[in-house]
């Protein structure tokens, strides 16, 4: 049977390392296993839970596509669309929230982090906003959904909005449980600045990231300037436990590689960070710059990315809107 395939991205700006061997890596050998159908969705309306500028929201869109594509993402593959185009996904999303408890969203740990210490401030959508990313996966059946560890617990939603649904309806495998594909070895990046914050978009400081649109320099610059301590590198994993800094640098080298942390360290054990940084940036030089080539690239044909979108909404949207009637018609709409 062929695994289908479903995940997302915002189109918030700033594309990095984390996204890439958290998420975007996996999309692309997924992409390449011709057992999967692949659908990856640049999730727009997730972005505008938290305010956004309309101008550099379009721009980021696209941008979000030719990462895609310059990751190795193949359009005629797999779909690639946009999710405020397919008007299904607002469409499920409302009926889904009237399956989900509240209970159960009151538990979302990501919604706690992102709201901060004002929650009344916080938007309603960002509130709801694992209900809308359940409607995009369930609308397309799909049965495997690739994620970095941080949306592990929305997938848990998402099972359990399906199986309510399933169960309310009495109707058994209407909507399929999807499982998470995360990366086992190592599926949280963190910030090159502080190894217990995770590399985000976000952080005010783009030290603390390798974008995926830098260039050599600005590479060989922000591996040269990372956090680590004074101490030699471990010749065992154990030890890193208490070292965050270390092991994020070891695990991106080790992922990039795709090594085991074991392995890594095995080359590394007894040197200092300075040896083992130029290696790093050699390593993050080698795979990172082609796809910033690319990207800027793609990014001077703003026709063709809108017509990959375009593409990609018509076939998004034969399944999705088959998918809501048959919602509509199970709840007697
Ligand atoms: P987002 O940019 O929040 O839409 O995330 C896109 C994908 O990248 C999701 O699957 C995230 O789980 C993943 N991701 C984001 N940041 C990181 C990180 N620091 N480490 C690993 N995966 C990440
Ligand atoms: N919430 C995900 C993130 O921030 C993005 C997303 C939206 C998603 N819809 C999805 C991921 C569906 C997987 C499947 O990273």
């Amino acid at each position: 049977m062929k695994k289908k395939i479903f995940s997302g991205v915002q189109p918030t700006g700033n594309l990095h390392l984390g996204n890439y061997l958290g998420a975007i890596k996996n999309f692309v050998s997924l992409n390449n296993d011709d057992k999967n159908e692949c659908i990856f969705c640049v999730v727009d309306l997730h972005a505008i839970t938290v305010s956004q500028d309309p101008a550099i929201l379009r721009e980021n869109i696209r941008e979000t596509v030719a990462t895609f594509i310059a990751s190795g993402i193949d359009p005629k593959k797999s779909i690639i669309f946009n999710q405020s185009q397919v008007s299904a996904h607002s469409e499920a999303a409302w009926i889904l929230s009237c399956i989900a408890r509240m209970g159960w969203l009151n538990r979302m740990t990501q919604f706690k982090e992102k709201a901060g210490k004002d929650k009344e401030k916080a938007s309603v959508g960002l509130y709801s906003y694992p209900i809308l990313m359940a409607s995009d996966i369930l609308l397309y059946d799909s049965t495997h959904v690739p994620v970095g560890n941080d949306q592990k617990q929305h997938l848990e939603l998402c099972r359990d909005i399906a199986q309510k649904f399933n169960n309310d309806f009495k109707v058994e495998d209407f909507f399929k449980i999807p499982e998470p594909l995360i990366q086992k070895e190592f599926s949280r990046i963190m910030s090159l600045k502080d190894g217990s914050k995770k590399m985000s978009k976000s952080e005010l400081s783009d030290l603390s990231r390798i974008n995926l649109t830098d260039e050599e320099d600005q590479i060989m610059n922000k591996i040269k300037k990372a956090k680590t301590d004074s101490l030699p590198i471990p010749s065992n994993v154990k030890e890193l436990n208490s070292r965050p800094e270390a092991r994020n640098l070891i695990g991106i080298y080790s992922s990039l590689t795709n090594s085991t942390l074991e392995n890594a360290l095995g080359n590394f054990s007894g040197k200092n960070f300075s040896e083992f940084k130029e290696n790093l940036s050699e390593i993050l030089i080698d795979k990172i710059t082609p796809i910033s080539n690319d990207i800027k690239k793609l990014l001077k044909d703003k026709s063709y990315l809108d017509k990959t979108l375009e593409d990609g909404c018509e076939k998004a949207n034969k399944i999705a809107s088959k998918k809501v009637k048959k919602i509509h018609d199970i709840i007697g709409f």
